[in-house]
């Protein structure tokens, strides 16, 4: 490369990265990059697709394909910014006239999107880690790398995005249109301008990770305090409508005497018969509605997959928040099964691991670690993580609802769980490591081993 040619590169990769520094939306973010990789005065390639590496299913995915879906479509594209003349613009160019729905719905966009390979496969991307951008074509293809005969790439840059020396996935540019040769300049170049971007891009997919889990946390956080409302309410209901039964239970007691002693053809007779029945009504009605906030609260209790439960807890929260926190179960075959609210249980569990979860955010090296046993007439579940534990000035109120140390905390967490564990009639208890970690310890009674021996002292 001559000087000239140098200088004007480092140029171009100068006001690309300003552009790229610019963007604060990942998806848009994309769409500048590619566009970028497409246009004529960027890096000039026909079409330009980015793949991202899926850590939790360790898959490569199609994120975004930007190419004309025609050559007329092509020329029309390059026409018009030739028009345009963006030479010196183009940082306020590609930040506000990309027109990201047209290039989305492009049938080459459609193809990208919809592509997912697993990382073992026979296919280029098994280069992603390689810190160099390689040309390819159809000979040089792997045996699983369908994809690129199905989009007719000829030959092609792959040029991996690598963010903190961590392979992210990879860019990929050909020139189907205009049949350019791709020289060794536009190989390097790519490469200098995908390595740019990947650290761009994995900022703000940490961003948007952390944005869609704080948005899990606080709408969690309402439905904990919408639950614990409504068991309130069922509660205060409850109660209300079991005073007003004795209350009326005893008026009508009451006023049967008065039925009783009176003339059974007087007036005053027809009119305590009026109030009688429509003291009867009132009292089913209490009735109703007492029953009705009872079963509120009334759990559903069965035998049911302790440790299946648990599994699927893990995996939900995973899949969900936390693909990378570190789980470790020891779940003894002796405590598979017990007797209990599987939904009740649940949320136990979820509260916990969020707790633990919240403990260890920051902490290098932090687990969960989930274990059960059993012990005596009880099946115990802990819950344990190495967040550094519980101030001892915070003990004696981590239980009370509303009470938390966190800015967005509700406090309901513990005290959820401790109702559910004494609705269970079990306990809960607390071995804390101040500067290490917390364990909670829940104890339920093993109803199932009680039928068992119930059951074999019947005899039957
Ligand atoms: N595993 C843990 N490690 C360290 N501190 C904990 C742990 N679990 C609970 N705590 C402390 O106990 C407090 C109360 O916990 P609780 O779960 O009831 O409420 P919260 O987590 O603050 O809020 P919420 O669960 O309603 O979002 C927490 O604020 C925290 O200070
Ligand atoms: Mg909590």
């Amino acid at each position: 490369m001559d000087r000239d040619k140098i200088v004007e590169e480092w140029k171009l990769l100068y006001e690309l990265g300003i552009v790229i520094s610019l963007t604060t939306e990942l998806k848009k973010l994309l769409h500048v990059v590619l566009t970028a990789v497409t246009i004529g005065d960027g890096l000039g390639f026909n079409r330009a697709a980015i793949f991202l590496y899926n850590r939790p299913s360790n898959t490569i995915d199609g994120v975004l394909g930007v190419a004309p879906d025609s050559i007329q479509e092509a020329t029309a594209i390059w026409n018009n910014l030739k028009n345009l003349d963006i030479r010196g613009k183009m940082a306020s160019w590609l930040l506000n006239e990309i027109n990201i729905e047209a290039q989305s719905s492009s049938n080459f966009n459609k193809s990208i999107s919809q592509f997912r390979i697993s990382l073992g496969k026979d296919t280029v991307f098994k280069n992603i880690d390689q810190k160099q951008a390689f040309i390819f074509d159809l000979s040089s293809l792997g045996s699983d790398d369908k994809i690129f005969q199905e989009l007719q790439f000829e030959q092609f840059v792959f040029a991996p995005l690598i963010s903190r020396e961590q392979p992210i996935g990879a860019i990929i540019a050909d020139n189907f249109y205009n049949k350019r040769p791709i020289t060794q300049d536009d190989i390097d170049t790519l490469f200098l301008f995908s390595n740019q971007s990947a650290i761009a891009i994995e900022n703000l997919m940490s961003i948007e990770t952390y944005k869609n889990m704080s948005k899990r946390l606080i709408e969690e956080q309402q439905n904990l305090i919408h639950q614990k409302h409504i068991f309130n309410l069922g509660r205060a209901v409850a109660d209300i409508t079991h005073e007003i039964k004795n209350a009326l239970i005893g008026a009508i007691g009451f006023l049967e005497r008065a039925r009783k002693i009176s003339d059974s053809d007087s007036q005053v007779f027809k009119y305590l018969d009026i109030v009688k029945k429509e003291l009867d009504r009132v009292y089913n009605l209490t009735l109703d509605i007492n029953r009705y906030a009872k079963g509120q609260n009334k759990s559903i209790k069965k035998q049911f997959d302790l440790e299946k439960l648990i599994l699927e807890t893990i995996e939900t929260i995973k899949s969900i928040n936390f693909p990378s926190i570190n789980f470790i179960t020891n779940l003894s075959e002796f405590a598979k099964y017990i007797y209990g609210d599987p939904d009740q249980i649940k949320q136990v569990l979820i509260n916990l691991i969020k707790n633990s979860t919240e403990a260890i955010a920051n902490k290098k090296g932090g687990f969960i670690k989930i274990s059960t046993y059993k012990e005596d007439k009880f099946i115990a579940i802990t819950v344990e993580d190495n967040g550094g534990g519980i101030d001892i000035k915070f003990l004696p109120y981590v239980f009370k609802p509303f009470y938390s140390t966190k800015s967005h905390g509700t406090g309901l967490g513990l005290s959820i769980v401790r109702e559910i564990v004494q609705e269970h009639n079990g306990v809960i208890s607390l071995d804390n490591f101040v500067g290490i970690g917390a364990k909670f310890i829940i104890k339920i009674p093993n109803m199932v081993e009680e039928e068992k021996n119930e059951k074999k002292d019947n005899g039957s």
